[in-house]
């Protein structure tokens, strides 16, 4: 292994090594998850805190339960968007928290880039669970986790990306951990919602789901309106009538992903949230192991094959 990972504020902090090691780790951390007593040694006596300051429902149960699973101690703590919006009262915040001599910070915010500064803030390993619009590293994780179980390597596999791509930080992490495994990334939306420059990042770019039918992989992205501050769309309705995926935009064989919460009916009909062919309740599902495997690799990080029973 190569230098140990301390913190992970980017999927550009892993690479192709880094991103397989941790899914291999969170292998069997899923079968942890799988027995009656869902619980490993590994953070016994250690310390997570849990720092949202902005809403969530999947990731912060999840970094919860990952971290109950591995028997850290673990202190969550929530605040309102509004009582955090000067970098100092953050860093108060992670002053004071940083005297129960935490092991591991998890942080959620809406700021692009406040859990690369919380890493200069503390001894901690920070983990960004979501900084703004700018990434959320362990959501493509366990995205990539979710799509290896379901269709092996991602080599040469084509996975589109539809929607409001300008204000996703899913995006963003998810194209890097997309390409780093092999896979052809295309992003698809009203030109409003596509970032400029984007096509920078080696993707293909287009305002048309006509061609949608090369996608192995349909990766739908929740209309974020609470981040724009402007009229990108005519109306939702026109936004569902030109990009909505439904069953009349998919062929056989095509896998649909969200990374929730879902707008029904908007961003995605719900006939296609509920069939077979969605792989939502998964990803779900991966985020507790994945978040397990990445606590696992900053706290213990031991060789690829370490025993987790
Ligand atoms: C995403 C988020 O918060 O960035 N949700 C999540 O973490 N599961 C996506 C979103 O809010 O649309």
């Amino acid at each position: 292994m190569s230098q140990p990972l301390r913190h992970l504020l980017s999927i550009g902090d892993l690479g192709r090594a880094g991103i397989e090691r941790i899914l291999d780790r969170a292998l069997s951390f899923a079968e942890v998850s799988g027995r009656e007593i869902k619980k490993v040694p590994a953070l016994r006596g250690r310390t997570v805190v849990n720092l949202f300051y902005e809403s969530s429902t999947r990731t912060s149960s999840s970094f919860e339960l990952a971290a109950k699973r591995l028997s850290a101690d673990v202190v969550s703590i929530r605040a309102s968007g509004s009582s955090v919006d000067k970098g100092e009262s953050l860093r108060d915040t992670v002053e004071t928290l940083s005297a129960y001599d935490p092991a591991a910070i998890v942080i959620r915010s809406p700021h692009v880039g406040a859990a690369s500064l919380v890493a200069g803030w503390t001894e901690a390993s920070v983990v960004n669970a979501g900084d703004g619009k700018h990434e959320h590293p362990t959501q493509a994780l366990l995205d990539v986790f979710t799509l290896r179980q379901r269709i092996g390597p991602l080599e040469g596999r084509s996975i589109w990306i539809v929607g409001d791509v300008l204000h996703s930080r899913v995006a963003r992490s998810n194209i890097l951990a997309f390409q780093a495994m092999g896979a052809r990334v295309t992003l698809a939306g009203p030109p409003t919602l596509l970032p400029r420059g984007i096509e920078q990042l080696g993707v293909e770019v287009t305002p048309q789901l006509d061609a949608l039918a090369d996608a192995d992989v349909v990766y739908v992205l929740r209309m974020q309106q609470e981040r724009m501050e402007a009229a990108y769309i005519p109306t939702l309705r026109e936004y569902a009538q030109r990009y909505q995926i439904n069953p009349g935009r998919l062929r056989p064989g095509q896998l649909v992903m969200h990374p929730g919460p879902v707008n029904r009916g908007v961003e995605l009909s719900a006939d296609v949230i509920d069939s077979a062919v969605s792989l939502i309740g998964e990803q779900v599902k991966a985020g507790v192991a994945v978040r397990m495997a990445v606590l696992y690799e900053l706290l213990v990080g031991s060789p690829r094959l370490a025993a987790v029973a």
